[in-house]
């Protein structure tokens, strides 16, 4: 497997008048080429500032990096000028926003947005521009897709939005998507076209994806490896497989947890107690120890760095580590108790 991104300890900080928010804290993970990573965890845990920091969008200030590195092929992307930066960005690496409507612009026309994006990065003409948009648009399944080339962003529907969006993502043939939430303001049909369109996509062209979203339905269709987030931090990544069927950290399996099940209806559906800690404000120990029912003093007291546990599967977890409480989160999943 060919690696292509690689974050490696990250730290994307922000100065807010209340302290520094420490959004992205010590985030590493990588992704080979023509592969899906899915990056899931609660809302405010650092999925879309990890994104944004790889496609160095985070306003700075008040953002800053505050260390690590991001290799894409190699190359440190935390160093490398602006000018060589807006070349990879849209053209190498290209995102599709979580909202759609703040990131086309509603005085031009999309078909004028993809035509811009493609004579930015690409040594063709207008008229060569115009009919690859076209065709972009067709291929995105968009119906009638001259007609609307000339349409504006408010003229079409949220999902018909989205996909204007991913078809300027991929004008240029990224060898990296990011899609952040690609499908949450959509209805469920429209989401799972999408999705369908995403895979079939990625199936074509080979290229890398790294896919944020809040749904493990998601991530099981759509993915062969995954990270999971919490309080801006990974404290679990493996195989789709290993994640799904054997969860080693407590925050993952209540996620799974979370999931409604086909035939429980009637069942409450399972959340997990309390909220993510403020990213101005991070507990020194576990993150997740205000939460866990595991925790005890070593748990408050030191951070637990991510360890392998089988290979290919990694878990930061003073418990998860430890065989006599593996074996007891085992029996506590089995029984549902998380
Ligand atoms: N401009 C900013 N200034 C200060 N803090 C910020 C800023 N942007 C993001 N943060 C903080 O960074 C943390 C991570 O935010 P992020 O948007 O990455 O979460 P997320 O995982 O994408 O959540 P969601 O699922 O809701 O999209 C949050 O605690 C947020 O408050
Ligand atoms: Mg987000």
């Amino acid at each position: 497997m060919e690696k292509i991104l690689e974050l490696k300890e990250l730290k994307t900080w922000y100065s807010t008048s209340a302290g520094i928010a420490k959004a992205v804290d010590g985030v590493s993970f990588s992704l080979d080429k023509n592969q899906t990573l899915g990056v899931v965890g609660e809302s405010g845990c650092g999925k879309s500032v990890t994104a944004l920091s790889v496609m160095r969008l985070v306003p700075m200030p008040p953002g800053y990096f505050a260390g690590g590195e991001i290799l894409w092929k190699g190359k440190n992307l935390l160093t490398i000028p602006e000018e060589e930066m807006r070349r990879l960005r849209g053209n190498e690496i290209s995102m599709i926003f979580q909202e759609p409507m703040s990131s086309l612009n509603p005085v031009f026309t999309c078909g004028a947005q993809i035509m811009e994006q493609i004579l930015v990065h690409r040594p063709v003409t207008q008229s060569e521009a115009k009919a690859r948009s076209v065709e972009l648009l067709h291929l995105v399944g968009i119906p009638n897709p001259l007609e609307r080339f000339s349409s504006y962003p408010h003229e079409l529907s949220g999902g018909m939005r989205q996909r204007v969006m991913i078809a300027m993502a991929l004008s240029c043939n990224p060898q990296l998507l990011i899609a952040d939430e690609p499908t949450t303001a959509l209805d469920v049909t429209v989401q799972a076209q999408i999705l369908d369109l995403i895979g079939t996509l990625q199936a074509d062209t080979g290229m890398s994806v790294m896919l944020i979203t809040h749904d493990f339905g998601v991530v099981a269709e759509l993915c062969q490896e995954v990270i999971v987030m919490y309080a801006s931090r990974v404290v679990e990544k493996g195989r789709v497989d290993q994640i799904f069927s054997n969860p080693m950290h407590p925050y993952t399996r209540g996620l799974l947890n979370s999931i409604p099940r086909l035939g429980s209806r009637n069942e409450r559906l399972h959340v997990i107690e309390g909220n993510v800690p403020s990213a101005i404000n991070l507990p020194d120990g576990c993150r997740f120890a205000g939460r866990c029912p595991f925790a005890e003093a070593q748990c408050r007291e030191k951070q637990p760095l991510l360890e392998l546990c089988e290979a290919g599967h990694e878990v930061a977890c003073w418990k998860a580590i430890d065989s006599t409480y593996a074996d007891e989160i085992k029996s506590r999943l089995m029984q549902n108790i998380i």
